[in-house]
């Protein structure tokens, strides 16, 4: 395993769609751990294939329950909504409130090649959005919460520290 470079804002690269892994071999198991490990190292919860300049559609997340590899991932079903500051690994020292699901079900296969089922919620199921929208070439700053639904959602969670 190695780490790999972290593309970093205004790469060009980060505004790129993916393409879907059809090869499931070796040197697709050896761009994964090296993912797994760059994301270690950035002290990160997840990072994107094209965050190490590959444009494939595979992500790797681990939010403090252990790594989890999504390959070729679709969100299939969303519920609720959360708001909380968000970064990332290719804007580092940014930060912005980010308005998305509380739930989400994600369709997508394992390193294997079988398609499975992932359900997250709440800092998952925020990691699990912010990583595939990377795969369309989306950041998080595309997503910032608009004024009043910050407003609304502050009303409407009182505890919640945004
Ligand atoms: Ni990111």
């Amino acid at each position: 395993m190695a780490t790999r470079n972290i593309r970093k804002k205004g790469d060009p690269i980060l505004k790129l769609k993916s393409r879907r892994v059809e090869r499931f071999d070796e040197r697709f198991f050896t761009l994964l751990d090296d993912m797994r490990e760059t994301m270690y190292e950035a002290d990160g919860c997840g990072l994107a294939a094209v965050q190490v300049g590959v444009l494939k559609r595979a992500v790797v997340i681990d939010v403090g329950n252990g790594p989890m590899e999504l390959i070729n991932p679709e969100i299939i079903e969303t519920r609720g909504e959360q708001m909380e500051a968000e970064g990332c690994l290719s804007l580092p020292g940014e930060q912005g409130v980010t308005l998305r699901p509380q739930f989400v079900r994600v369709r997508a296969q394992d390193r294997t090649g079988e398609v499975r089922e992932y359900t997250g919620e709440d800092l998952l199921a925020r990691a699990m959005c912010h990583e595939i929208d990377h795969l369309d070439g989306i950041l998080y700053t595309q997503r910032l919460a608009p004024k009043e639904a910050l407003e609304r959602f502050r009303r409407e969670h009182p505890d919640a520290e945004v």
